[in-house]
């Protein structure tokens, strides 16, 4: 298995051992920094590999460099090149996932907007380990952050200390991960990941405005279940009980791909296996990542 030797800061790469930020910088003192997760899945055949929905992370990121007021920002087409050579330089022969950061590196006060510099780190990644049996859910106590206190549609850092709460309840109550509420008790998402479920036949997931990070891979699901079934994912507020009426349910995201869920405070979701739905939903996911169908091409850069 191939290592991540190779780290990007500010355009440069260098041993992954030497990457180094000040304790006293602005990122690490106030988490002034945004980030995205990405993945490259390798293709055997031509040994390529396809970066997923690249320029939609990029957007992603821009975004929250913009709220977070970062006084500088990153052409598209540099962070291109910038993730095509990281890739190259650590010569992977498997999956890649990405680490992209931007954040404040200067020292400074609270409103202090730069310099801003960034990291990019590519490394292995196996399968997630929920992926094939499931994973039972926990109802988190923490509530999901809510757009007026810290918008959870960017991927600030800061946003994941309400996340890692709910996980370590999670662990602590037995579960394998949480799932949280909005302030006022509906269902938003996973620590890090999006939510969807199947109810009276209806693949459902909480509406953009249930504090979630507007997930790439949500997105993905939604067109793909159009294109595949010629029906609409629903879009709404859910209410907690409704999750205990759930057929089918799964987790989505860049890193976690998808996981099936197969209960939720200890409510079976179905029969407790994973749903026919969930597989399909997943084997189309897999089969358009991985570029073994045509469809979206423009959504693979290949490298
Ligand atoms: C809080 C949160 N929600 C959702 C997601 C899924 O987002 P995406 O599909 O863009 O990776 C992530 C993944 O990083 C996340 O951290």
């Amino acid at each position: 298995m191939w290592t991540s030797d190779i780290i990007m800061m500010n355009g440069k790469l260098m041993p992954y051992a030497d990457a180094q930020i000040h304790p006293l910088s602005l990122a690490v003192t106030y988490a002034t920094t945004v980030f995205e997760g990405l993945r490259a899945y390798y293709m055997p055949e031509t040994k390529e590999f396809a970066l997923f929905r690249l320029d939609d992370h990029i957007k992603r990121l821009q975004a929250g460099m913009k709220v977070m007021r970062f006084d500088q920002t990153y052409e598209t087409e540099y962070f291109r090149k910038c993730l095509s050579d990281l890739i190259k330089a650590n010569k992977p022969d498997s999956d890649v996932y990405i680490r992209l950061l931007v954040y404040i590196e200067g020292q400074g006060l609270l409103a202090t907007t730069g310099p801003v510099g960034f990291t990019a780190a590519a490394m292995p990644r196996s399968k997630p380990k929920f992926a094939e049996t499931g994973m039972s859910l926990g109802v988190s106590s923490w509530r999901r952050l809510s757009d007026n206190a810290s918008p959870p549609r960017i991927k600030a850092t800061a946003n994941y200390h309400n996340a890692r709460l709910a996980v370590h309840q999670a662990k602590a109550d037995g579960y394998d991960g949480a799932l949280m509420l909005t302030p006022d008790g509906y269902v938003s998402e996973a620590p890090i990941a999006c939510f969807f479920m199947v109810r009276d036949g209806v693949l459902t997931t909480p509406s953009c405005s249930s504090n979630i990070l507007e997930s790439i891979t949500r997105d993905t699901i939604i067109t793909r279940y159009k294109e595949l079934t010629g029906l609409e994912v629903v879009q709404r507020s859910i209410d907690r009980s409704e999750l205990y009426f759930a057929e089918e349910a799964f987790l989505c995201g860049t890193g976690q791909e998808i996981i099936p869920v197969t209960s939720i405070d200890h409510f079976e979701v179905g029969d407790g296996s994973v749903g026919p739905l969930t597989q399909r939903i997943s084997r189309d996911y897999f089969d358009l990542v991985r570029g073994n169908i045509d469809d979206h091409a423009q959504w693979r850069t290949l490298i």
